[in-house]
């Protein structure tokens, strides 16, 4: 992606930090937060609706958050957004046209902007997905988690076989992007089921999979009572296998840790937050990484939907939790932490541009990764070797 000049190459910003002569490329995310009902494994932000989503409020609030942050931004032009939940497919047509039309009026969104919302298939409806890509919507990102009607119940879904089925095929018709999310070491499954999750999935055409081995979240009801019949490691490490195996036979690549991707369909939204860019959130509990010419700044709304709407509409800064300049020994860690995930890396210079340090500050952790057999030993990318792509953890942790 391209990187925008914002000062004379060598020329320092003001401030005692981090020095950027560049700023990355600037994404969007809105969260919706609220659910038809809570998922027993979510630990996501997420609330079931009590009666109607409160449409009017939340875009009142949005708006008064986008406003308050617009100042961060200004100049800056947006690649993508995502419009993340929860179940954005709760909101109405209307509503979502309402959401976009406001951003648009406030940020100059790039024509070719990728515009992802997140659907529910208990949430699909086939005129509604219509009427959101009229609206601008270019991707959708299905929920699927398993197309077995047992593993669905299991994960409290609510939504069965039949219904993901076939709000792939609306999702279809509506955009030319759609990503199917699948949840894999689910609770009775085994290789084959899991095996003809992924066939089903692949049966569609599908140009991205996200698949997420199941994790039992602290907060959430299945950590609490963890459901019985889970695979063990080493049947979910040969689930995991087979699920590369299979993606990349039908031309999917594993480009990062969870997605798998047909040439150009890669999630460039995502993409983004892997590479470092930065990204403003808005909504309740959204959180954010902006970078300036002399510090990088972190922000979290509040989690509670009530509090933020009540908090943004007041327009005076207390719907943020968090915003906070990111501290310089923090940087070579939560930068490492996102490019390491990519199977291809970064290009090496995309450290000293987008954390303002410079190459030497991670040296000797390149160097011990190096001899480990971890790292790539091509100085022009900081790339897993493929060693270091299987034991990711261990590669992450020498830089922390
Ligand atoms: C915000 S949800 C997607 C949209 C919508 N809320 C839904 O569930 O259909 C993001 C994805 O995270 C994954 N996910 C959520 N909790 C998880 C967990 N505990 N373990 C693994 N994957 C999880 C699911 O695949 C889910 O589709
Ligand atoms: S529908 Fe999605 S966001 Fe909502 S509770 Fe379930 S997994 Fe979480």
């Amino acid at each position: 992606m391209r990187t925008i000049p914002i000062l004379p190459a060598g020329r320092a910003g003001a401030g005692e930090g981090t020095r950027l002569s560049l700023l990355p490329p600037l994404a969007l995310y809105v969260h919706v937060p609220w659910c038809v009902r809570k998922c027993p494994y979510c630990d996501f932000n997420s609330h079931a609706a009590e009666g109607e989503v409160p449409e009017a409020a939340y875009l009142a609030a949005l708006a008064a958050d986008l406003e308050q942050a617009l100042p961060l931004v200004w100049g800056r032009k947006v690649v993508s957004v995502f419009i993340g939940g929860g179940t954005p497919s709760l909101l109405s047509a209307a509503a979502l046209d309402a959401l976009l039309a406001m951003l648009r009026s406030y940020l100059p969104l790039l024509p070719e902007a990728e515009i992802t919302l997140e659907a529910n298939p208990g949430t699909a409806e086939a005129g509604r997905f219509a009427d959101y890509a009229k609206s601008g919507v270019n991707r959708i990102s299905l929920g699927i988690q398993s197309f077995d009607d047992g593993c669905l119940h299991a994960l409290g879904r609510i939504h069965d076989a039949r219904a993901a089925r076939s709000a792939v095929e609306m999702a279809q018709r509506a955009v030319a992007r759609v990503n199917l999310d699948l949840m894999t070491a689910l609770p009775g499954q085994t290789r084959d089921m899991l095996a003809s999750d992924v066939r089903t999935a692949l049966g569609f055409g599908t140009e991205h999979l996200s698949l997420y081995h199941l994790t039992l979240e602290p907060n959430t009801v299945f950590a609490k009572f963890p459901p019985a019949g889970l695979p063990d490691e080493d049947e979910a490490a040969a689930m995991h296998d087979m699920v590369v195996d299979m993606a990349g036979a039908a031309g999917l690549e594993h480009y990062e840790v969870s997605a798998y991707a047909r040439q150009g369909a890669r999630c460039l939204h995502n993409v983004n937050y892997w590479e470092f860019g930065d990204y403003l959130g808005i909504g309740p509990g959204a959180h954010g990484k902006l970078s300036f010419p002399d510090r990088i700044v972190r922000q979290a709304r509040l989690r509670n939907p009530q509090s933020w709407m009540a908090q943004a509409v007041q327009r005076d800064g207390s719907h943020l939790a968090e915003d906070r300049e990111v501290a310089a020994d923090e940087l070579p860690f939560e930068f490492m932490l996102n490019a390491l995930r990519l199977r291809d890396g970064v290009p090496a210079s995309y450290f000293p541009d987008r954390t303002g340090l410079s190459l030497a500050a991670i040296a000797s952790a390149l160097a011990d990764a190096t001899r480990r057999g971890l790292l790539d030993p091509d100085p022009g990318r900081l790339k897993p070797s493929p060693l270091g792509w299987r034991f990711l953890n261990d590669l992450q942790a020498l830089f922390l």
